[in-house]
C-alpha cells in the first residue's frame, strides 16, 4: 500500500532537482505522475526515470506564466488520466542582485514566473478540483528567503513571500471544497534554484543540522503534506531548512 494510491499528481517544475525528486518518489508511493515544465529534455528524462522504476509518468511542456499553458496543461492531464487530485509547485526563477542593480524587466520577469505563475497553476487546477467535487491538496513551495532580508536578491523573494500569504488564502476559501493548500519553505536544498550542479560541499554552520538538504528531503515534506497524513493541516508553511531558520 502506497501513501498516494490512486492519486493523479501534477508535479509543475518536476523537470529537475526537488520536483524531481518528488516526482520519483509520489510515483513509488502510488501516485500516477504528470508532470509540467518549460524544459522538454527534463521532464522526459524524469518522465523516463519514473518509468523505470515502475512508476507511470506523462508530461507536458509550457510555461507556468502562461494562463493559456496552463489550462493547455490540466486538459491534456484530465484527458490521460481522468482527474487531478495532487497539485505541487516547484517552478520558479530567482535573482541575485540587489534592488538597485536589479534591472526592472528582470524583476517583472521573476514575479511573472515565481509568483504569478504558481497563483495560475494554484487556481485553475483549484477550479478543476473543484469541478471534480470530491477534494484534492496542494503543496506550494515557498522559501527561507521570504523570511530574512537578503543583501543579494528582492524579486524573488517578494514573490516567495507572496506564496506564503497565497497559501493561507487558498486554504481558506478552498477548504469548503475539501482541497487542502499548503507550503514548504526550504533552505538551501541540491543544486540553488535555477542551478544546474548539485552541490558537492554541503557542509555549513548556519544550520542545526550542519548541513544544506537533499532534493530527497523536501519531496518526503511535500509527500507529508500531499498524503491524508495531513489532513488537519491547512495553509501552513513548514520551514524545511535544516534548522536554519531557528539559529
Ligand atoms: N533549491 C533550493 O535551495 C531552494 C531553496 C528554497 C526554496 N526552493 C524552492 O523550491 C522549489 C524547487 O526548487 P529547485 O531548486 O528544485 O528548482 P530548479 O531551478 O532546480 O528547478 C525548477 C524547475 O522548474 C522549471 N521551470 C522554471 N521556470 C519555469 C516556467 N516558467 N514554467 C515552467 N517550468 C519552469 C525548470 O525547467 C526546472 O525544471 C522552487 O519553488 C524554489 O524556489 C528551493
Amino acid at each position: 500500500m502506497g501513501r498516494l494510491d490512486g492519486k493523479i499528481a501534477v508535479i509543475v517544475g518536476g523537470g529537475r532537482n526537488i520536483g524531481r525528486a518528488s516526482s520519483k518518489l509520489f510515483a513509488s508511493e502510488g501516485a500516477k505522475i504528470a508532470i509540467f515544465d518549460m524544459e522538454e529534455s527534463r521532464a522526459a528524462a524524469v518522465t523516463e526515470e519514473v518509468a523505470e522504476q515502475g512508476g507511470e509518468c506523462m508530461y507536458v511542456v509550457g510555461e507556468v506564466q502562461k494562463v493559456d499553458d496552463v489550462k493547455n496543461m490540466i486538459a491534456k492531464v484530465v484527458e490521460h488520466y481522468g482527474r487531478i487530485d495532487i497539485l505541487l509547485n516547484c517552478a520558479a526563477i530567482s535573482d541575485r542582485k540587489p534592488m538597485l542593480e536589479l534591472d526592472d524587466e528582470d524583476y517583472r520577469k521573476i514575479i511573472e514566473v515565481t509568483q504569478n505563475g504558481t497563483y495560475f497553476t494554484c487556481k485553475y487546477v483549484a477550479e478543476q478540483m473543484v469541478k471534480q467535487g470530491d477534494g484534492g491538496a496542494i503543496v506550494n513551495f515557498s522559501s527561507g528567503s521570504a523570511f530574512n532580508g537578503n543583501k543579494q536578491r528582492v524579486a524573488y523573494d517578494m514573490a516567495k513571500g507572496a506564496i506564503v500569504t497565497l497559501t493561507m488564502d487558498m486554504a481558506v476559501q478552498l477548504a469548503q471544497y475539501g482541497i487542502r493548500t499548503n507550503a514548504i519553505a526550504p533552505g538551501i536544498t541540491g543544486s540553488q534554484v535555477g542551478g544546474m550542479i548539485a552541490m558537492e560541499d554541503r557542509s555549513t554552520n548556519n544550520l542545526v543540522g550542519g548541513r544544506a538538504g537533499y532534493p530527497e528531503e523536501q519531496a518526503s515534506v511535500a509527500l507529508f503534506l500531499a498524503s491524508d497524513d495531513a489532513r488537519h493541516l491547512y495553509g501552513q508553511t513548514l520551514r524545511n531548512d535544516g534548522g536554519g531558520s531557528v539559529l
